[in-house]
């Protein structure tokens, strides 16, 4: 039987941080609100990074984590909203800039919840015999798809990115991980390519923002995430009293709290640093993943679930031994 499990992690943000304080330069908001309607004090801006510089960033940092050569990896999964380009993905590009030849490498795009998605894909992948040790990586320059103007919206959001390298083991580190999509017919959240009505008349490629209806995407959370964290503690007969942590998606600190009320889970247990990054989309769970082992939160032998949702609306959670 072969099992996976976390080899190392690792993570970037952009230099540049861009306090509460600074937005309210261009949009009518301020820190007070700001603070205590999400828990972000400051976020991380690209000024030129791309979302492959990110990505490579955080990938070196978890190979090094790791302690493997490069070279093993045969395998390299990008989830991303903000690629680069159309194609190539950034995978592929992540791949030549980490030097490692004729492997297996993509994107997928499940938004906020992608890298629990990768996740998912990779352990199948690895469990399935075909490949041994993968690079998941999230990474997004989600700042660049903010509409500047919409103080709904651009107080939300910044950019990073992390990753992970998982192996195969001969333990069942890697236990369980749950993935769901409900169509989103109401249009609660997202951002549109440009339209395509006659290409070849209409030469229209205008960028898109994000546009999202907060209170419903807020009610959605506060219900996913319990349902996910209740899901997987279910399947895999355990209490929160097994679990060391819980390591969400960082939306917005409010979701977190009243996810942790629900599941009568102390928000100690909790791993917060939204009040710094804010909402990086897929770079989220990485990101939070990396920092809770930096600061030891997370501890080699602990048990703990990460969970996360977003636009699709999509949602997922993975029970892990790390
Ligand atoms: O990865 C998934 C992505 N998205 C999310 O997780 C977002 C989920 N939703 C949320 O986090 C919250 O709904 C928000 C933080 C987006 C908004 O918080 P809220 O408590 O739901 O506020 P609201 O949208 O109901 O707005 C309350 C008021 C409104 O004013 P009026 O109509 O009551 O006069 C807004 O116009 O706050 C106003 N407002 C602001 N005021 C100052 C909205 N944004 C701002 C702002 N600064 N930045």
């Amino acid at each position: 039987m072969i099992f996976t499990e976390i080899l190392g992690t690792g993570s970037y943000t952009p230099k540049k941080v861009l306090k509460n304080d600074d937005l309210s330069e261009f949009v009518e908001t301020n820190n007070e609100w700001i603070y205590s309607r999400t828990g972000i004090e400051e976020r991380h801006i690209s000024t030129g990074e791309s979302t492959l510089d990110l990505a490579y960033e955080a990938s070196t940092r978890a190979i090094s984590a790791a302690k493997i050569n490069k070279n093993e990896i045969d395998l390299i999964i990008v989830a991303t909203v903000t690629s680069d380009y159309a194609f190539p993905g950034v995978a592929n590009l992540l791949q030549a800039k980490l030097d490692i030849k004729g492997i297996t490498a993509f994107d997928i795009n499940a938004a906020c919840s992608g890298f629990i998605y990768a996740l998912q894909i990779v352990d199948k992948m690895i469990k399935g015999g075909g490949f041994k040790k993968a690079l998941i990586v999230g990474s997004e320059t989600l700042t660049r798809l903010t509409d500047w103007s919409d103080r709904n919206t651009c107080v939300l959001f910044g950019d990073g990115a992390g990753a992970m390298i998982i192996g195969e083991s001969k333990e069942n580190k890697i236990v369980d991980i749950i993935t769901g999509s409900q169509g989103d017919v109401d249009m609660l959240l997202y951002c549109k390519n440009p339209e395509l009505k006659d290409p070849i008349i209409n030469h229209i490629s205008r960028q898109d923002h994000i546009h999202m209806k907060g209170a419903e995407v807020f009610k959605f959370a506060t219900r996913i995430m319990p349902y996910t964290v209740t899901s997987l503690m279910e399947r895999n007969n355990i209490t929160k009293d097994d679990l060391n942590c819980i390591i969400a998606h960082q939306a917005n600190k409010r979701i977190i709290d009243k996810s942790a009320k629900d599941l009568k889970i102390d928000m100690e247990k909790m791993y917060l640093n939204i009040n710094k990054y804010g909402n990086t989309s897929a770079a989220s769970v990485p990101i939070a993943i990396d920092e809770a082992v930096k600061t030891g939160f997370l501890k080699k032998g602990d048990k703990f679930i990460t969970v996360a949702f977003g636009g699709g609306l999509t949602w997922g959670g993975a029970y892990i031994e790390f």
